[in-house]
């Protein structure tokens, strides 16, 4: 089931994905978070940071597992995930950086970081909360369109048009990694709930692809429509054909 909100400004947007994080943690201290990177939520994840600094919210005692990593990029690389995460949020909360866990993208084994990775999801129990957002080409995590997708974490090929989204981060295309691992549908599909954030015109149409089209593997993010508890959050430009 979908559950649209949508939303008139960017402050309403990460008020309204803050404020479904923070009173899962205030029910659920332990919670189990599914985390994205990207630069959609990085305004959800300074709100926040400021309820945790007006001491609403705590992270202590709760895990986080993101969704994926480009593959070799060193850790303290400006544009690895796990600095991503540590920078944009964990640096700033009282989380346990013991309790955080990303993928690994540098492992000398990357089918065995993989397997681990899967292992660690196991483990864990349900995801609470996954956040995702959703790339152009309906990928979520780096779940890219292919004939067929997988269910458990993997290792995958980026399609051009994500690594030409995400250059924008990068000098130039050539240092966008080629690469990437990533939870699965399957891994994605398993949390008890899924926060799908979208902003701007240029997800209008592949937000309405995802939500209202044919479940496809051309389009990761239409298997959304299986799950049983979806919040979708827009702004008014991209939910313009919901
Ligand atoms: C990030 C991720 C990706 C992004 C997607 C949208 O961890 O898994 O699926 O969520 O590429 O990126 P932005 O938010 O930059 O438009």
């Amino acid at each position: 089931m979908l559950n649209i909100i949508k939303v008139n400004n960017e402050q309403q947007f990460n008020e309204t994905g803050a404020s479904l994080i923070a009173s899962l943690l205030q029910i659920n201290p332990r919670a189990n978070l599914g985390l994205a990177t990207g630069s959609t939520p990085v305004g959800v994840y300074k709100r926040l940071i400021e309820l945790y600094n007006e001491g609403l919210v705590s992270f202590k005692d709760a895990q986080s597992y993101n969704l994926d990593e480009y593959i070799g990029l060193p850790d303290n690389h400006p544009e690895s995930y796990r600095r991503f995460m540590n920078e944009k949020l964990f640096d700033h909360i009282d989380i346990q950086k013991q309790n955080t866990h990303v993928p690994s993208g540098n492992a000398e084994n990357l089918e065995q970081a993989a397997d681990d990775y899967n292992r660690l999801l196991e483990d864990a129990g349900l995801i609470d909360l996954q956040l995702l957002g959703l790339g152009h080409n309906g990928h979520i995590g780096f779940n890219e369109p292919a004939e067929e997708l997988q269910g458990p974490t993997h290792i995958v090929t980026l399609d051009e048009v994500t690594r030409n989204a995400n250059a924008r981060f990068f000098n130039s295309i050539d240092e966008v990694p080629t690469h990437a691992i990533t939870m699965g549908i399957g891994s994605i599909l398993k949390a008890k709930q899924i926060l799908l954030m979208a902003k701007g015109a240029d997800k209008a149409e592949i937000l309405a692809t995802a939500l209202k089209g044919p479940l496809t593997t051309k389009c990761p993010a239409s298997f959304l429509q299986t799950h049983a508890n979806v919040v979708v959050l827009v702004d008014q430009a991209a939910g313009r054909l919901l």
